[in-house]
């Protein structure tokens, strides 16, 4: 899936992503409920003078967590420090950023859920009581060291709440699930990165972009950059309805966002496996994927508009899936 444009996973290409990156929470669009709470929550945490309770942020990647995770710093004046959970191997690699933190800082910390468990627990104390408990010495000799931590603001984010154990989830004072974003949304969005790329976009290529950008944020972010070189090129540099119809028929994207992968994917279950229910992990031998990249970035989706559903038994393709591929269910698709 190295090269596939409408992965919803970070691409090198991305690095324009922290230059259109909205700052404040008025800024961010969409996510209408957890930005209300949060933002109850930061003023009363301004007004008690307290640093803001520790925030879990997840759902599907590109939808704005690590956003979110900067506009929390930003409106609480706070200074943010990130680490990311597969870089935390050791208990002392989590001890150094723990002992590195400031009075009110954020730490932010990516893909939470791949925190070994044994290091994860140094967690719990300083996420309840800010302190850390630390072993020192060495051959026989080991002592307990209590250390007292500055109060500080963990904020976790993850693709995957259900990889995460309960203790560590249960000390979260604030757990939001991101959702994908309505149509109007991603148009807004859109319609800002344009102007803060400089783009000139008409309202009609907006809307067919948002429509096939899966109510992604990066999605449609990235999409929006390749059809700007598109007018570039084949027209004046106006993006156009018809040249963002033509850019992304071009970019192999269909009219509902879903791409080759997908396509690969549905017609695996319905013509292999006769429509499911099967395993995930006979489709992704099938289809030559990881586990994990079905898991986390195409189905999810998938899900969302009803083209899969999931049972005890394995994924089932729906009859609008079939409708969608124009292909007529019957019992022998095999
Ligand atoms: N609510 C929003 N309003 C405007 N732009 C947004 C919003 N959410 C995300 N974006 C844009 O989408 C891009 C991707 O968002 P972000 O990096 O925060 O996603 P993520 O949820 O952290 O993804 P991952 O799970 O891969 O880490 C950002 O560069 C940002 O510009
Ligand atoms: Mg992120």
């Amino acid at each position: 899936m190295d090269n596939r444009i409408i992965t919803s996973e970070k691409l090198k290409e991305d690095g324009f992503e922290a230059t259109i990156r909205p700052q404040t929470i008025d800024e961010y669009i969409g996510q209408k409920d957890i930005k209300e709470n949060i933002r109850i929550f930061m003023s009363a945490a301004k007004m008690r003078g307290q640093a803001l309770d520790h925030v879990l942020l997840y759902g599907p990647p590109g939808l704005g967590k690590t956003t979110m995770a900067y506009v929390i710093a930003n409106e609480m004046g706070a200074n943010i420090k990130t680490a990311s959970g597969p870089t935390i191997e050791k208990s002392g690699d989590l001890a150094a950023i723990l002992s590195s933190l400031d009075e009110g800082d954020v730490l932010f910390i990516d893909e939470i859920h791949r925190i070994p468990r044994f290091v994860e627990e140094i967690l719990y104390s300083a996420m309840e009581d800010f302190t850390l408990d630390i072993i020192v010495g060495g051959e026989g000799s080991n002592r307990n060291l209590r250390i007292d931590l500055p109060h500080f603001t963990l904020v976790g984010a993850t693709t995957r709440a259900g990889d995460l154990s309960a203790p560590l989830r249960d000390r979260f004072g604030i757990v939001a699930k991101l959702n994908y974003y309505t149509e109007e949304e991603i148009t807004k969005i859109i319609k800002r990165s344009a102007r803060v790329l400089d783009l000139i976009i008409e309202d009609k290529a907006a809307k067919e972009l948002a429509n096939r950008c899966r109510r992604t944020p990066r999605i449609a972010n990235r999409l929006l950059k390749r059809v700007s070189d598109f007018a570039l090129v084949k027209g004046d540099g106006t993006i156009t309805l018809d040249i963002t119809k033509y850019a992304l028929d071009s970019l192999k994207v269909d009219k509902l966002g879903l791409d080759e992968v997908d396509y690969e994917l549905l017609k695996t279950i319905i013509y292999k496996f006769n429509g499911g229910p099967v395993g995930i992990e006979a489709i992704a031998a099938s289809i030559g994927e990881e586990v994990s990249t079905i898991e986390d970035v195409c189905e999810p989706y998938l899900l969302q508009i009803g083209y899969l559903k999931r049972t005890p038994r394995g994924r089932i393709v729906t009859d609008v899936a079939y409708k969608h591929l124009g292909i007529v269910k019957n019992n022998n698709n095999k």
